[in-house]
């Protein structure tokens, strides 16, 4: 029981931090959800699902996810089939560029759909998760879901939309409860080809073991990239949902990346009662790191342009010109965010700074008052994001993908401090 409310504590921590972990939390009795036992926890509060479905529409989820009731964003703009394009051979470019192309958009060429969500998690973690996106539960995947410009209400129409019923409500184990077998449930998972797609962190590495079904390579490759880490599991959805998937993925989901695999029912409820309940360690809290200092050696704007503009950020602060007039999400605006005007292509583009809230441009060098640049605060906000704290005044830059490293933002705080040298 201790150990399991270190994690709990650690996991709040990943959702709003520093509130749950102040004091040690009241010990809560163990949850299971069958039957029909005493309620303890109340339903979250109705949104409305036909306004949900509208912002799915206008934050552009389509450009990555499928199963959102709408079509599929049009190859051009869709972040996800445009990449798969590109890997597949069925993009129109030289082969050069495609050459070069191809190992940068290799990581991003998947998301999960959003097919059934409301029989597969509950609506509380979409509502919490579209607010934070954190933390990253797919090992596979680069993190690539984005912090959008969410309210609470947004959120929460959306969570009705994705998920029309309301969570049932979480219910007490019982005495009379039949206590599964977490030893069987382990041998499933090491014994059935799971840890060939699957971790579970916190417990020992699953054993890889041959799937015992037939998949293509391709697959394999994408249910692989997808397979979310069973540490979550329990905080996503029920012991219930999970032993229905279980019986059949592709029954709970029909676009279900993981193939159905024969298990008995006695095989099924042991695994399902250990990914729920076995014990597990901790979680390492993020924490968001100290700066470096700023370099005392030059760094010039080809350095920089280099390791940092050019290899991460230009493709959402793009030139609108070059790219049929889309300068991408963080230039000309999409994925519900109002045009910024930011363009990082160029030495111009970049002192041109941005469209502030007030419609007024604004630089991004400009200072806060602990002296720190506007730009690099977007930069170590994104840490602080990973970490679980909320949307900063400066979005996480880059957005929703993995933080700079420390040398990163030391190169380009450098260079602002020292003048931003041109050559
Ligand atoms: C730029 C691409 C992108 C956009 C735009 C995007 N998502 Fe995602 N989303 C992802 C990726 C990638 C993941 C998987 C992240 C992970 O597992 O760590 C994800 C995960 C999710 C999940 C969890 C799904 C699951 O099975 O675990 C939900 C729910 C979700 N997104 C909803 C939305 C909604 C609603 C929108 C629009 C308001 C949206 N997303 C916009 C890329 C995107
Ligand atoms: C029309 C095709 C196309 C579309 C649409 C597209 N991309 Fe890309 N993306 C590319 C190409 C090509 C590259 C590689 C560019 C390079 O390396 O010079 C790339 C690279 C990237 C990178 C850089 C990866 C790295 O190595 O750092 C990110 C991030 C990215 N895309 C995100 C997105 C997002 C988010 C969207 C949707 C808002 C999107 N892309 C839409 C074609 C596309
Ligand atoms: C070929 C890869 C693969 C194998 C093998 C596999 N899974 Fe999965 N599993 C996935 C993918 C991919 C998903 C996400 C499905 C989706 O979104 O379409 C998933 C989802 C799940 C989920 C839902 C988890 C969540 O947090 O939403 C559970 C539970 C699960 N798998 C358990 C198992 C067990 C137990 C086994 C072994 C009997 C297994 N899986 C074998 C790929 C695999
Ligand atoms: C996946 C797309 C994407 C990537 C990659 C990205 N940005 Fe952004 N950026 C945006 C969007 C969208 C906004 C507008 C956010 C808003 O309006 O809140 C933005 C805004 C900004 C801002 C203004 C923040 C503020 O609120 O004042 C800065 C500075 C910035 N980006 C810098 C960067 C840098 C530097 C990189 C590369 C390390 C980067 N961005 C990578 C999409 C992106």
């Amino acid at each position: 029981m201790k150990k399991q409310q270190i994690g709990a504590c650690v996991l709040a921590f990943f959702v709003i931090v520093g509130t749950a972990c102040k004091k040690d939390p009241p010990p809560q009795p163990d949850v299971v959800d069958a039957g029909t036992h005493a309620t303890l926890t109340p339903a979250v509060p109705a949104g409305n699902g036909a306004h949900g479905k509208e912002l799915v529409l206008s934050f552009q989820c389509n450009r990555c996810h499928d199963g959102t009731g709408h079509p599929a964003a049009d190859s051009g703009k869709h972040c996800v089939h445009c990449h798969e394009d590109i890997i597949e051979g069925r993009f129109k470019a030289p082969e050069a560029s495609m050459t070069r192309w191809i190992p940068r958009v290799k990581d991003i060429q998947y998301a999960p759909s959003l097919t059934a969500m409301d029989k597969r998690v509950t609506r509380a973690f979409i509502e919490d998760y579209l607010l934070q996106p954190s933390p990253h539960f797919r090992p596979g995947l680069v993190q690539s879901m984005p912090r959008l410009a969410l309210t609470v209400a947004d959120a929460r129409d959306i969570a009705a939309y994705l998920h029309p019923e309301a969570d049932a409500p979480k219910v007490a184990a019982q005495p009379g409860d039949k206590v599964a077998d977490l030893d069987l449930g382990r041998k499933v998972l090491d014994g059935k080809g799971c840890g060939s797609c699957h971790t579970m962190t916190g417990t020992a590495a699953l054993v890889v073991s041959p799937i015992p079904v037939t998949l293509a390579q391709k697959d394999f490759a994408k249910a692989k990239a997808l397979a979310p880490d069973l540490r979550f599991t329990r905080d996503r959805t029920t012991a219930a949902s999970v032993s229905t998937w279980l019986k059949s993925p592709k029954a709970m989901k029909s676009d279900s990346v993981m193939p159905d695999i024969p298990l008995t029912d006695a095989e099924i409820a042991a695994a399902t009662a250990y990914i729920m309940k076995a014990d597990v360690a901790a979680l390492q809290p993020k924490l968001v790191p100290a700066r470096l200092p700023v370099l005392t050696r030059k760094v010039t704007y080809e350095e920089v342009d280099k390791k940092v503009f050019h290899r991460t950020c230009w493709h959402c602060h793009s030139e609108p010109d070059y790219a049929i007039g889309d300068g991408g999400p963080g230039n000309s605006g999409g994925l519900g965010f109002k045009p910024r005007g930011l363009n990082l292509v160029s030495y111009e583009g970049m002192t041109a700074g941005m469209v502030d809230d007030k419609g007024e441009r604004s630089s991004v060098f400009a200072k806060e008052k602990d002296e720190t640049p506007v730009m690099v605060r977007a930069l170590i906000n994104r840490y602080a994001e990973e970490a679980g704290g909320p949307t900063g005044e400066h979005r996480g830059m880059p957005l929703g993908y993995p933080a700079l490293s420390l040398e990163e933002i030391q190169l380009v705080e450098s260079w602002i401090a020292q003048g931003r040298p041109r050559g």
